[in-house]
């Protein structure tokens, strides 16, 4: 009988786990945020790539890879960051916050930039997946 009970309760905790711990990123202070990365990136669908690529649509997207035609492709991708996305990493709401943390342990990436505050952190992701037309790719992986 146990394990007839314990099944809705791991299903309970799977599903609602996952928002608890993201609620709160807030895309309008996530933009105020977003003004230290404009020195390396740009947002807006079809901007170009600077330092670093384009990040319009990264959220809920294959990482080091981007979506623009093969001419406009971001060239300077480290060879850390495309095996990370190679390895099937999506950037979703979890990763991405390790990332911002610490793009070289968690993608042997070469961004040369973190965020310190968790905080800002969560409201820079809430921004990236407002500025994607992907976020669905995300919520069907955490579920
Ligand atoms: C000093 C320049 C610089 C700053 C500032 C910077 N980045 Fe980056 N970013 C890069 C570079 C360069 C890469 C590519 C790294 C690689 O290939 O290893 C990158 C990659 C990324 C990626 C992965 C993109 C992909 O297609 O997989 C994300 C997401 C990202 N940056 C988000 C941010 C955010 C959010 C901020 C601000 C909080 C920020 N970056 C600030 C230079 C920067």
């Amino acid at each position: 009988m146990k394990t007839i009970y314990l099944f809705p309760t791991v299903i309970f905790f799977s599903v609602t786990l996952v928002p608890v711990v993201y609620a709160g990123g807030d895309a309008e202070q996530g933009k105020e945020v977003f003004k230290k990365c404009k020195m390396c990136h740009t947002i807006k669908e079809d901007g170009k790539h600077k330092f670093g690529p384009n990040l319009f649509g990264t959220f809920g997207h294959s990482a080091g890879t981007n979506k623009k035609d093969a001419n406009k492709k971001y060239e300077k991708y480290s060879r850390g960051l495309k095996n990370y996305g190679e390895k099937g990493n999506m950037w979703c709401e979890e990763n991405l916050n390790r990332f911002l943390k610490s793009p070289k342990r968690e993608a042997k990436a070469k961004m040369p930039f973190n965020l310190r505050e968790e905080e800002d952190r969560k409201n820079v992701v809430a921004y990236l997946k407002e500025n994607s037309n992907n976020t669905a790719a995300c919520e069907k992986r955490s579920i």
